[in-house]
């Protein structure tokens, strides 16, 4: 890539409630469409062969929230470039599957895979609706992958609980669900609360007729509980990453003057029993 690519630009943005086919329907768009974009912007942060759960910079190779994956057959949960997947390639465990519902996201992949001679076998798919038999992964990862864009939030955590183990691990990272009532803005004009916590409508960018162009679904601490305990999940930890000294990198909504005192993100430790 050596021409700057360019985002899908929004002729405004709204917070409303959306059907999960119209969601669905935006979110592959706007993701093939943003995907070179995102790798050009983003490539260099979360490296070719790289574990990054969010802008904070949180790195498996020391927070190692997945625990001990040797031998681990591993699903990844909306991979993009599939950089996570790599590096547990690289880390030597048993196997991964990596999937996400952007074609133009496992390209980026696949380009990689030949640059680094690390091969992650991918498959697009939608994680409301998972192509694989029940109970057949030892732990389920997802960085950012999927769970902000899909609306029934509690489906999806049902579907990955029903692939994975007992014994399993589940771990993902989400947009920490109090970053909703401020604007999507990381310096101090980002720092007045605008909405309410408890506003579950979607943050939509929509073209000039209205249709959406790209959406985020807001759920609260409550919410994601909920839907892990009714999938039948245990939560063993949610963590909320500080905001590292040594990190200037400014991602979207994330960066160091808002991170500073309010969390950008949240992740939740999970196990089926
Ligand atoms: C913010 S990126 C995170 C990917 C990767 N971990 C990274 O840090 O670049 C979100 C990814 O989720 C994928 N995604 C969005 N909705 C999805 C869905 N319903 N099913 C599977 N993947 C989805 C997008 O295509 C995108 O690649």
């Amino acid at each position: 890539m050596n021409e700057e690519p360019e985002y899908p630009t929004p002729g405004g943005v709204e917070r409303r409630s959306m059907t999960t086919e119209e969601s669905a329907t935006a979110g592959r768009r706007w993701w093939d469409g943003a995907a070179d974009a995102y790798q050009f912007e983003h490539g260099d942060f979360l490296r070719d062969v790289g574990f990054v759960w969010s802008p904070e910079g949180v790195d498996e190779a020391r927070a190692r929230l997945l625990g001990d994956v040797a031998g681990a057959r591993i699903l990844e949960i909306g991979c993009g470039a599939g950089q996570c997947s790599r590096w547990l390639r690289d880390q030597g465990v048993g196997e991964v599957v990596a999937f996400d519902v952007s074609l133009r996201q496992l390209q980026h992949s696949r380009r990689i895979d030949e640059q680094t001679g690390l091969r992650v076998p991918t498959v697009q798919a939608d994680v409301q609706r998972l192509p694989f038999a029940d109970a057949s992964f030892d732990v389920a990862f997802s960085a950012f992958g999927a769970f902000p864009f899909v609306p029934a939030a509690e489906a999806a955590l049902a579907e990955t609980a029903r692939v994975l183990k007992p014994g399993g691990r589940f771990v993902f990272s989400v947009t920490h669900p109090i970053r909703w009532c401020f604007p999507d803005d990381p310096t101090e004009h980002g720092m007045t609360l605008r909405q309410s916590y408890f506003d579950r409508r979607a943050y939509v960018e929509e073209d000039e007729h209205g249709r959406a162009l790209y959406a985020e679904h807001h759920h609260t601490v409550g919410d994601w509980i909920r839907g892990l305990v009714a999938a039948g999940l245990v939560v063993r930890d949610m963590v909320e990453p500080e905001w590292p000294e040594d990190n200037d990198q400014v991602w979207g909504g994330w960066g160091p003057v808002r991170g500073r005192v309010l969390p950008g993100t949240a992740i939740f430790v999970t196990t089926r029993p």
